[in-house]
């Protein structure tokens, strides 16, 4: 497929220049129509006959395996990185005595408040123009430290961290590295063997657009052994139809964090959204994210504006730290924000900052507007 009829799939980019998938990524046709057939099938069919929802959940997750690089058994869904955060703070309070987390401040709370929750202190990671050196964090690690939590992608400044480094020496000083894999799954490939992780916990409604309120969360399977989970309800114990009033008999499975019923709506548009991105070549469309976010970057600086994001040349290409996030400063990033909607350009204000997403469905009309429109106003600097 080419870029053009890859992007007629998103009608959202027909009149807007769509630049939120960081915050919301907008559904394809093709996830959008899997979810109208699934919601028909709920209304003409609902639970006579054969209820298909155990299988399409089984589907997905092989599917889910498969984009990270997993095996089956060591991936389940929960709404939300925040659920799946606090289950492995939970979880690593039961397995280890130490009581410190290394984290970066860029980070995105979903990532920190669970460990806060649980009583861990969480010993910061400063950055330096927007990159997190992997140093900093290793001069942080000593006998007290139970983990690092770090996001693929950090989701205020886009700066994409080299994982794989990360985990190996992470790996050899033995701490457990937890990946939250939001603002990465999606625009680029990740291998959780590859990057030596511990855990990931990745929310879909970003740049894999399959909606709100499904995650996919892993664990290797030295995590699991002896886990005792913290939560618990009919849909994890070993053999659901039992179902048992008396005996909590747990999978050892990550699935066991599927506690009870949940939306088959959100596991079809989870299965179609994979399926979707599968199609695309995911190397194909991190490469086409890099240059248009490139492409982006060099606009903004040629035109004097305070870009914050950290970007790389781009013959470093999937090595680079760059990623879709560009942003910049503006003196009422808020205004702004309102101002470029109002044009239909679209993007997020974070705190100070204009958030550009550029996902691989943008074009280079879509920046030509979000660069007019900047340069026509004069509150950027
Ligand atoms: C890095 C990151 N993690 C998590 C989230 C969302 O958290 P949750 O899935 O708990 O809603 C966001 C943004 O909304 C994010 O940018």
């Amino acid at each position: 497929m080419k870029w053009a009829e890859i992007r007629r799939e998103f009608p959202i980019c027909l009149e807007n220049a769509y630049l939120m998938s960081a915050s919301i990524g907008p559904l394809p046709i093709q996830t959008c129509d899997a979810i109208k057939e699934h919601a028909n099938y709920l209304m003409e069919t609902s639970a006579i006959g054969e209820f298909k929802y155990f299988e399409d959940v089984e589907v997905t997750r092989q599917s889910a395996a498969h984009l990270l690089g997993a095996n089956k058994d060591n991936i389940g869904f929960s709404p939300n990185t925040s659920f799946s955060m606090n289950i492995l703070a939970m979880l690593l309070k039961q397995k280890t005595k130490k009581r410190q987390v290394i984290i970066p401040r860029d980070e995105f709370p979903a990532s920190t408040l669970p460990w806060i929750k649980q009583g861990f202190e969480i010993r910061w990671v400063n950055s330096s123009e927007s990159r997190i050196d992997i140093n900093s964090i290793k001069e942080l690690i000593d006998e007290q430290t139970a983990a690092v939590i770090h996001s693929g992608v950090q989701f205020a400044t886009g700066f994409r961290q080299d994982l794989k480094k990360l985990g190996a020496i992470l790996e050899e000083q033995e701490i457990p590295f937890i990946v939250n894999g939001t603002q990465l799954l999606g625009a680029f490939p990740v291998d959780v063997k590859e990057i030596k992780a511990m855990a990931l916990t990745a929310s879909c409604h970003k740049w894999l657009c399959a909606g709100l309120g499904i995650n996919i969360t892993y664990m290797n399977s030295k995590f699991l052994e002896g886990t005792k989970w913290p939560l618990a309800g009919w849909g994890s114990n070993k053999d659901v139809w039992k179902l048992d009033n008396e005996q909590l008999n747990m999978r050892s499975e990550v699935s066991a964090i599927e506690i009870g019923s949940f939306s088959s709506l959100n596991i079809t548009a989870l299965n179609e959204a994979i399926k979707f991105y599968q199609q695309l070549d995911p190397q194909a469309a991190a490469q086409r994210i890099l240059e248009l976010s490139d492409e982006l970057y060099r606009g903004l600086k040629n035109a004097g504006i305070q870009v914050i994001s950290a970007c790389d040349p781009i013959e470093a290409g999937i090595q680079s730290c760059n990623s879709g996030i560009i942003s910049f400063k503006a003196s009422n990033s808020a205004e702004l924000v309102k101002h470029l909607a109002s044009q239909k350009i679209y993007t997020s204000d974070r705190s100070g900052l204009v958030r550009a997403a550029v996902h691989y469905f943008n074009d280079e009309s879509d920046l030509k507007k979000l660069m007019a429109a900047l340069k026509a106003t004069c509150n950027f600097s």
